[in-house]
């Protein structure tokens, strides 16, 4: 079996630069493929569901089962063969996007989306690397990024809700390990990143 990370963090946290980095040194580290995928609409076919969950205004309990079952055929259809390949999954946003966009953006209660994810019996990640970043910082960057999208949109109160629920998890989840991105450069968290895979011993299953 491969080794499924999951990488996680307010929409600007620079999850996608460490995504590209990671995978190639997870490659030369681990002499295994990785299969470097995302949420939503990692799948072939998911674009469709991608386009639908970006940018279509639905009430938060449709969003919720919508991302879940765009989660199950990305389980099923990508994830899974490709751990069982012995490939390593690295993916950007999984369960914890759901309960922090879910519940803290969008109101549903906490519990009840941790429930349902745990109801959900996705593949459970290895490991999750969480990028914290300030919200103000993320707001910053996104507002000097082209082409938004509902949730980038949603401003800086709907962030700020967003990062309380995500470093609420980290706390309750050994899982996660949080990343404090702030004053750090992309080459600083690339291997601060490294270290805590390294020191957790996830790889080489
Ligand atoms: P994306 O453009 O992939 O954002 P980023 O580049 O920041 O990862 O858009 C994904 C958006 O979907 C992001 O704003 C978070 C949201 N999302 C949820 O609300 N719930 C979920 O379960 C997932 C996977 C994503």
């Amino acid at each position: 079996m491969g080794t499924f990370l999951t990488l996680e963090g307010l929409d600007g946290c620079g999850k996608s630069t460490q995504a590209v980095l990671l995978a190639r040194w997870l490659e030369d580290y681990t002499g295994r493929e990785s299969v470097r995928t995302y949420e939503p609409g990692g799948w072939n076919g998911g674009e469709k569901l991608r386009e639908i969950l970006l940018h279509t205004n639905l009430a938060p309990k449709s969003e919720l089962f919508l991302f879940m079952s765009d989660r199950s055929e990305h389980v099923m259809r990508v994830i899974n063969p490709a751990l069982k390949a012995d490939k390593n999954v690295l993916c950007e946003r999984y369960t914890d996007s759901s309960v922090a966009y879910q519940s803290g953006g969008h109101g549903l209660k906490f519990e009840y989306v941790v429930k349902i994810m745990k109801a959900g019996h996705f593949l459970e990640p290895d490991i999750t690397i969480f990028y914290d970043i300030e919200p103000e910082h993320a707001f910053k960057r996104l507002r000097e990024r082209q082409g938004h999208d509902r949730f980038e949109d949603a401003g800086l109160t709907f962030l700020k809700r967003v990062s309380y629920t995500y470093r609420r998890l980290a706390k309750l989840n050994d899982r996660i390990k949080l990343i404090k991105v702030d004053d750090l450069n992309v080459v600083q968290v690339y291997e601060k990143t490294i270290e805590i895979i390294k020191n957790s011993c996830v790889l080489f299953k």
